[in-house]
């Protein structure tokens, strides 16, 4: 798959002003514990909005709401919104506009598990501590809640009037969530990764799987969020999607590592699924340690990446470090 515009390394970097590490690997414990508060906030936030903007389980027909409430509402961690809001927070964007695409972006996500679980794919029985949709409802049930759920994504950014932008940009986010999620975005990923079973692909082009499956969706939501603000340049959303592809691959290699390392109850999802489905993935091809590295490396190199903006820009580098530290 041809994926001149995801390669990492084709955006160019913009100079480092500083030790990329400062504000959140110096900050003091009390600057730490105020940030995890203040996007857990911004979790809880998601949270609503999602909740305001699925229909209600009473609502006709009522198993398909049910199910979709299900595989929204509960347990996520909600990295993707938070994204959102910390990096429109990060430009001045005011909050209310944020709610639309830290929704949209989630229920993309929640979409993309319920389908990722189906038998037809990974075959999971398990997601965020609870039976996966298509064991709690039915397999057809659980494609349709996928279907559904990435109607209402588009819906959102298409119709939510505190989505409060001028149309070209509110088009110009339509726009990067549909490449996000598409066939040359995150759908196209997981093609990879299912036609990649049983093989033991090479460094580069594992790479190019995770930049599609994972990195894909969550380059979309710190570019919505920057897009919510007024006035962004060019340059700028530059430097954040380099943030952005660093941040999305590190996500996907701490993923493979938390597969091996980690526990089904911690998960919330059954530990050695990769392995037991011959998955092929960064702790398989490099060893633990190298990809841990690695996903060091890209926290590193996102953070150098938006060095420059100012301490707003401090939830950003805190969901950085804990991107690659977090336990599930
Ligand atoms: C899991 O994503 C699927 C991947 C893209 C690796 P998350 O780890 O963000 O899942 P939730 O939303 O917290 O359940
Ligand atoms: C899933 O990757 C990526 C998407 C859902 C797009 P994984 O298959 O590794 O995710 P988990 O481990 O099941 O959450
Ligand atoms: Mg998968
Ligand atoms: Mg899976
Ligand atoms: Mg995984």
């Amino acid at each position: 798959m041809a994926v001149e515009s995801w390669s990492i390394s084709a955006t160019p970097m913009p100079a480092m002003a500083s030790d990329p590490t400062t504000s959140v690997t110096t900050s003091t414990l009390s600057d730490e514990h105020q940030l995890a508060a203040l996007l857990d906030a911004l979790g809880e936030r998601a949270r609503a909005a999602l909740d305001a903007c699925l229909p209600s389980a009473a609502t006709l027909p009522t198993r398909l709401h049910e199910a979709m409430r299900y595989s929204t509402l509960d347990g996520g961690k909600r990295i993707r919104p938070m994204l959102v809001y910390s990096a429109g927070k990060a430009l001045g964007a005011p909050d209310h506009r944020l709610d639309a695409p830290a929704a949209a972006v989630e229920l993309i996500h929640a979409y993309s598990l319920v389908h990722d679980d189906l038998p037809a794919m990974d075959d999971d029985d398990l997601r965020r501590g609870r039976p996966t949709c298509h064991k709690a409802f039915d397999e057809a049930t659980a494609i349709l809640v996928g279907d559904g759920l990435q109607a209402l994504a588009f819906q959102q950014l298409a119709q939510n009037p505190d989505l409060d932008i001028d149309p070209a940009a509110r088009l110009r986010m339509i726009l990067t969530l549909a490449q996000a999620a598409g066939s040359r975005g995150m759908v196209g990923g997981q093609a990879i990764d299912l036609e990649s079973e049983g093989k033991q692909l090479n460094i580069a082009a594992l790479e190019d799987m995770h930049i599609h499956k994972t990195g894909a969706l969550i380059r979309a939501s710190v570019l919505l969020g920057a897009l919510c603000a007024d006035d962004v340049d060019e340059a700028r959303l530059a430097g954040l999607d380099h943030y952005a592809k660093c941040i999305g691959l590190a996500f996907q290699i701490h993923d493979d590592v938390l597969d091996v390392v980690s526990d089904t109850e911690t998960l919330g999802k059954t530990q050695g699924a990769d392995q037991a489905r011959n998955k092929s993935t960064y702790p398989a091809l490099l060893g633990l340690d190298n990809a841990r590295r690695r996903a060091d490396e890209l926290r590193d190199d996102a953070l150098a990446s938006i060095a420059d903006l100012d301490t707003r820009a401090d939830p950003l580098r805190w969901l950085a470090n804990y991107i690659v530290a977090r336990k599930r």
